[in-house]
This record gives C-alpha cells, structure tokens and sequence, in this order.
C-alpha cells in the first residue's frame, strides 16, 4: 500500500496553497481506483506544536519531553511512505509553523545521526518519496532566489527523516496571476503527480516499508 502524509502548512485556510495541495489530492483520489492508496491530509495550524526549547534533553535517549501534537505528527510521518508539504513563502522563508515543525524533529536526527541508534536503508529511503509544494507572490523572473532559502532546510528534514526528495510544485508569481487559478498548468502538475509517485514505488514491497 502506498501511504501518503499530506501537510498543509499555511496559516491561511483554502488559499493558494491548500487549493495547490487539494489538486494533488484530487488525483490521487482519481487513482486509488485503480491503486491501493492511503491518504491524510494534516492541516498544520489546527495542531498544539511549540517550538523547540534547545534543552537537549533529546541528545541523552533520542525522545523529545515536549508533550504535543509534534510527536504524534511524525509517528505518522514514520507510518508513511509519500510525504508531501506545502507552504507560502513568507519573508523569503518557511513559515513559522513549518519551521517550528522541522525544528522539532531534532530528536529523531539524534537518534539517526548523533546516537546511532537507528539506521536507515537504501531501499528504505528509495522507497519513501518527499515533495514540497511552494507558493510566492512574487515572481522568479524578479526574484530567482525566491525559494532558495527554503531547500537546504527541506532536504535536511527529509534526509533526516530518510526520505528521498523528488521535484515538487514551485508555484511563483501568485500576485500577478491573481492566484493559483491564474496557473492552470501549475493545478494540472499537481493532480497528475500521484501517477509517477505510483509508478516509483510499484517495485517497492510498500507493506513492509
Ligand atoms: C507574512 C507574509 C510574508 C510573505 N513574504 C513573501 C515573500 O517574501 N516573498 C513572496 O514572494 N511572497 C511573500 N508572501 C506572499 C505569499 O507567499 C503568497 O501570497 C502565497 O501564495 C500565500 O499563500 P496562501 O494563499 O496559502 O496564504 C508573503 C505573505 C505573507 C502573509
């Protein structure tokens, strides 16, 4: 089975963003007729998750003491098999949901990475598949850097979480197409993506991944 964890990281309910996310949704809806799919979307406002506090506590047994919606949140991350996030740009960024999000998962690079005490596959991290789908106000053409800060932070997430990135849906210009409806084409490359996602992982024995 293929198990798809959808994020929708903006602040702002039914904006570019989640109507970007729906469409991807949408297809993948179209294709579990004919496909085993899971699919859940998290609407990451609407979860209790602070900020990381630096206490480190995390280094000694690789288990974050914040007790909220984090830890809940990437169990089922760890779940899944297709992890999809989508968010706006804000001040050339990731929004602070999402980068608060990203910065909780530290205790699961301790435990990887700093303690050692999980490794991960190669056929473990080719068979999990991450995206990310951006939108911004301004355009590519007069800002090409626009969603550069944003990649160093998403790859280090999903190298964390052993997840292989693939090319997700850079969505720019949002101010001068007066929104996502304003890219159609950009719509059509979300609902039509599920196809390749199932295409990669048909090799992969997804239930025991
Ligand atoms: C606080 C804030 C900061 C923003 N900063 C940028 C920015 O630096 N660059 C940009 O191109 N757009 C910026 N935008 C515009 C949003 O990225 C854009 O409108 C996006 O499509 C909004 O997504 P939404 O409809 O899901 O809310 C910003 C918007 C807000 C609210």
């Amino acid at each position: 089975m293929i198990s798809i964890i959808t994020v929708m990281g903006s602040p702002r309910r039914h904006g570019n963003t989640e109507k970007l996310l729906d469409q991807f949704i949408r297809g993948v809806h179209e294709e579990k007729r004919s496909a085993d799919i899971h699919i859940e979307k998290v609407i990451l406002r609407d979860l209790d998750i602070q900020p990381c506090k630096g206490c480190n506590a995390c280094h000694k047994a690789g288990v974050c003491i914040i007790q909220d919606d984090a830890i809940t949140f990437y169990e089922k991350i760890m779940a899944a098999n297709v992890l999809i996030f989508a968010f706006p740009i804000y001040t050339m960024s990731v929004p602070a949901e999402v980068k608060a999000v990203i910065d909780r998962a530290h205790y699961i690079w301790v435990r990887r990475v700093k303690n050692q005490l999980e490794t991960i596959s190669k056929e473990y991290k080719d068979s999990h598949l991450a995206f990310v789908f951006l939108t911004a106000g301004m355009s590519l053409k007069n800002r090409p850097d626009l969603f550069d800060a944003v990649h160093p932070t998403m790859s280090a997430l999903f190298n964390n979480l052993g997840y292989t990135q693939r090319r997700g849906i850079y969505a720019d210009g949002m101010d001068e197409s007066l929104g996502i409806e304003g890219r159609p084409e950009l719509l059509e490359q979300a609902y039509q993506l599920v196809q390749s996602i199932v295409q990669e992982l048909v090799p992969y024995d997804t239930k025991d991944t």
